[in-house]
C-alpha cells in the first residue's frame, strides 16, 4: 500500500494546533509525529512513496459538508450538480465528505427513495458520501420504515414545516415522527419555517404585483422562522427527540435555539455561508443589465437571505463563536439562471430554491479566521469535527489521528483564491452566488482516504473514488 508523509506543517484540530508530520499508509492515518522524527530508526522522508511539503501551511481534517442536494427535484426541475460534478467541485474546495438528502415523497416508499439515491450516487462520487433521509410524506408506512434506516447507515431524517403540497409535514405528522426519533436515536432535522402562513403572504404580495425575487425574502419573514423553530423545539421537548435545525438565518431563531439548549435540550443548529455574508438588500434586491430586478433570483433560497439592517449576519457569526450554532453546511442546491431560475421570471414563487456553495465553504469560513470572527480551531470544529460527531462519523472522519481515514487538506494561509467567477469554479452552474469574492488562503492539497485528489490547482481524482458511508447514531448528544 502506498505511503505518504505530510511534512513540516501545523496540524490543527478542534482543540489545538502543533507542528507535526502525518504518516499515511494506504487509506489510513497511522501516525502523527513530532517534526522530522524517525520511526524505529528509519528516516521517513527517504522511505515513504510520497512526501507532501506542508511547511508554513495548515494541515486540517478534510471538510465535511453535511447538507447538500445533488440532483434534487424541485419546482419542476432538478438541482444542476450531479453527484459527479458536485462532489468534484467539493473536492476542489477542500471538502472530502458530503451528506446528501435522499428523498421520499407522499405515496412513495422510504426504501425506494433511498435506493434511488444510491443509484444516483454509486460509482459517481469523487469523495465519500452519506445520506440523510427526507421524509416528505409522513404516514403509517414511512413511520414504520424509519427505524430500519439505522441499519442502512442513515441515522438522521429531515422534515419540512415549509413547502405545503411538496415536502410539508403538519404538527401531527411531526409529533409522530419525533416519537420515533426519541425511541430510536435517529436525529430529527427540521426545515423550520411556517409554510402555510408564508404561502398566504406570498400570494398577497403577488396579487399586488410584487413578483420579483426580493419579495421571496419579504414573504419568508423572520417571524415565520422564529415561530416554526419554537414549535419544533417544543415538540422535541415533549417527545424527547433530538433536534437539529437546518439552514438557520434569523437571529430570533438562534435565540430560540440558545434558550432550548440552556434548558438542557438536545437541540442544535446549522447555518450556511450565505447567511453570514449575503443579504436581502444587496443580493435578493440586486439588479443587472442582463436580468433587471430578476438578478436576485441567483440568491433565492429558503430560509431566505435576511436584512442586513436587522443585523442577522453579525448575529450568525457571534452564534458560531458562542456555540449557539454548532455547524456550517452549505445547503448546496444549485440551479442555473437559464431554464431553471427563469421559471420564476413572472412570479418569484416559481423560482427553484437554492444556492450553490459546496466548493467554497472551506474558503469562505476560513475568512472568519482572517477577520478574527473565529479561531483556527473553531473553524476546524465547525467545518469538520462537529459535522463528523453530529452525524455519527467521528473517529474515521473529522480528526487527524491514527486510525482515522486519511482525509486531509493542506491549506495555505498565505495563498489567494478568487472563488466565485463563473469560468473558474467547478460547479455545474451558469453563474455564481459568490462572484467577485476574493479569499485570503488557498486549498493546496486535498487527500481523500489516502489519495491525493487535488494538488497545486490540478485535479487528480476520478469518479468512483468516493464510497458510501454507513453512519452511526449522533455522537454529539448532551
Ligand atoms: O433553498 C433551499 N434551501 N433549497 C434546498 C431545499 C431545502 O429546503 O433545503
Ligand atoms: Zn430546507
Ligand atoms: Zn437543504
Ligand atoms: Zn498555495
Amino acid at each position: 500500500m502506498a505511503t505518504t508523509l505530510i511534512k513540516g506543517g501545523t496540524v490543527v484540530s478542534a482543540t489545538g494546533r502543533g507542528e507535526a508530520d502525518v504518516l499515511i499508509d494506504g487509506e489510513t492515518i497511522v501516525a502523527v509525529l513530532a517534526p522530522g522524527s524517525e520511526l524505529l530508526g528509519t528516516d521517513l522522508t527517504a522511505s515513504v512513496d510520497t512526501v507532501v511539503d506542508a511547511t508554513g501551511k495548515y494541515v486540517i481534517p478534510g471538510g465535511i459538508d453535511a447538507h447538500t442536494h445533488m440532483q434534487l427535484p424541485f419546482g419542476g426541475t432538478s438541482a444542476s450538480d450531479t453527484f459527479e460534478t458536485g462532489t468534484r467541485a467539493a473536492a476542489w474546495g477542500g471538502t472530502t465528505t458530503i451528506v446528501d438528502f435522499a428523498v421520499q415523497k407522499y405515496g412513495e416508499r422510504v426504501e425506494d427513495g433511498l435506493a434511488h439515491w444510491h443509484e444516483l450516487a454509486a460509482g459517481n462520487c469523487a469523495i465519500d458520501y452519506g445520506f440523510h433521509q427526507i421524509i416528505g410524506g409522513v404516514d403509517e408506512d414511512s413511520l414504520a420504515a424509519m427505524p430500519r434506516l439505522i441499519d442502512e447507515g442513515v441515522s438522521s431524517f429531515k422534515l419540512f414545516m415549509a413547502y405545503p403540497g411538496v415536502f410539508y409535514s403538519d404538527d401531527a405528522q411531526i409529533l409522530k415522527a419525533m416519537q420515533i426519533s426519541a425511541e430510536t436515536g435517529l436525529l430529527t432535522m427540521m426545515h423550520a419555517e411556517n409554510g402555510p402562513a408564508i404561502d398566504v403572504l406570498a400570494e398577497q404580495l403577488v396579487a399586488k404585483g410584487n413578483t420579483s425575487p426580493y419579495f421571496h425574502g419579504k414573504a419568508r419573514a423572520w417571524q415565520m422562522e422564529e415561530e416554526a423553530t419554537h414549535r419544533a423545539i417544543m415538540l422535541s421537548n415533549l417527545t424527547g427527540a433530538p433536534l437539529y435545525v437546518v439552514h438557520v438565518s434569523a437571529k430570533q431563531a438562534v435565540e430560540q435555539l440558545a434558550w432550548a439548549r440552556d434548558n438542557g435540550q438536545n437541540v442544535f443548529g446549522e447555518t450556511c455561508p450565505q447567511y453570514l455574508y449575503l443579504s436581502l438588500e444587496e443580493q435578493l434586491g440586486a439588479t443587472s443589465e442582463e436580468w433587471g430586478d430578476f438578478e436576485g433570483a441567483k440568491w433565492v433560497c429558503s430560509t431566505p437571505l435576511r436584512s442586513r439592517a436587522e443585523g442577522h449576519q453579525d448575529h450568525m457569526w457571534q452564534a458560531l463563536r458562542t456555540n449557539d450554532l454548532q455547524m456550517v453546511s452549505t445547503d448546496h442546491c444549485p440551479f442555473c439562471m437559464k431554464d431553471q431560475k427563469e421559471l420564476g421570471l413572472a412570479d418569484f414563487r416559481a423560482i427553484p430554491n437554492g444556492i450553490g456553495s459546496v466548493e467554497h465553504r472551506m474558503n469562505l469560513m476560513y475568512q472568519g479566521v482572517v477577520t478574527g470572527e473565529l479561531s483556527l480551531e473553531r473553524f476546524v470544529e465547525l467545518t469538520s469535527t462537529t459535522p463528523a460527531r453530529m452525524f455519527g462519523m467521528y473517529g474515521k472522519k473529522g480528526v487527524i489521528q491514527p486510525g482515522a481515514d486519511a482525509d486531509i487538506v493542506v491549506y495555505d494561509p498565505n495563498g489567494h483564491t478568487s472563488i466565485g467567477y463563473e469560468k473558474t469554479h467547478h460547479m455545474n452552474m451558469d453563474h455564481s452566488a459568490w462572484e467577485g469574492y476574493e479569499i485570503d488562503g488557498h486549498v493546496d492539497t486535498v487527500i481523500a482516504r489516502g489519495k491525493i485528489i487535488v494538488d497545486d490547482d490540478q485535479y487528480l481524482g476520478s469518479k468512483g473514488d468516493g464510497k458510501y458511508l454507513k453512519r452511526g447514531l449522533s455522537q454529539y448528544l448532551l
